[in-house]
């Protein structure tokens, strides 16, 4: 679904209220690098890092997200980032990382419930020792989506065009059904997709069977306590065993 609105992200949720935090916040996991960041998009994150003089990787099922990355890049010839086309599975992807970072909710959009418990596995494989991962997910208890058990949000983004976005959760499956309507100039084009949210303790659940504790938590990128009135969760996830005793028999 990001296709679909891949040339228009950056227009709509290219910038974050929290970007200064969020990016301090990642660079001082990141070390001297390299990075991995699971669902790149269109380089909000990946490119200031990239531009601090870190080398990012960024994987992105999406090839609309990852055409306007790559005409970013073209821009920006002192960014190393390397945009991989894939999923949170991680396949084919190799290396050693600082950091492995999957923010703004991107957890959500996995395929399967599989394939989340795969992205810690992986990155527990790809992580160097000491390296961290961070996942930002949204929290279900009470965010705003999750409250309305078929809620309807209306976007007006010129007096002949609006978004409509179409909420319908599942408590038990934790999913959130969206469908999302642009009505424009008479026009309506409908986009649908399924959002699978984790509760901080089944994130945790995660991390455990792929030998990742957690390190921190916040309720956001400025060291926020994370309470049930908490929009975000942003979680912090180091190996097991701490730096230096990883591989010794
Ligand atoms: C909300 S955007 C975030 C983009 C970027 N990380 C940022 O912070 O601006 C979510 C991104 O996740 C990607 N995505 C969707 N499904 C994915 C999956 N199964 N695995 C990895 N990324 C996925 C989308 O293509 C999109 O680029």
């Amino acid at each position: 679904m990001y296709d679909a609105i891949a040339e228009r992200y950056d227009e709509l949720w290219g910038t974050r209220a929290h970007d200064a935090a969020e990016f301090a916040f990642l660079r001082a996991h990141a070390g001297t690098g390299p990075v991995l960041e699971v669902g790149v998009g269109t380089g909000r994150v990946a490119i200031p890092l990239a531009l601090s003089g870190l080398a990012v990787v960024g994987v992105d099922p999406s090839r609309g997200m990852l055409d306007v990355l790559a005409r970013k890049l073209a821009q920006q010839p002192g960014a190393d980032v390397e945009p991989r086309l894939g999923d949170m599975t991680l396949a084919g992807v190799t290396g050693a990382f600082m950091l492995v970072y999957c923010v703004y909710h991107t957890l959500v959009y996995a395929g399967s419930r599989a394939e989340q418990a795969t992205l810690f596995r992986r990155a527990a494989e790809l992580l160097r020792p000491g390296g961290t991962l961070v996942v930002e997910a949204y929290h279900p208890g009470l965010a705003r989506r999750v409250r309305w058990d078929r809620g309807v949000r209306v976007r007006v983004l010129t007096d002949a065009a609006c978004d409509i976005e179409v909420y319908e959760h599942d408590a038990d499956l934790q999913t959130v059904d969206v469908t999302a309507i642009r009505v424009q100039g008479g026009d309506a084009e409908r986009t649908r997709w399924v959002e699978r949210y984790l509760l901080p303790a089944q994130l945790d659940g995660l991390a455990t069977d792929a030998g990742l504790v957690l390190h921190a938590r916040t309720g956001g990128y400025a060291d926020e306590p994370f309470t049930t009135a908490s929009r975000r969760c942003v979680s912090v996830y180091r190996h097991r065993q701490p730096e230096g005793t990883r591989g010794r028999g």
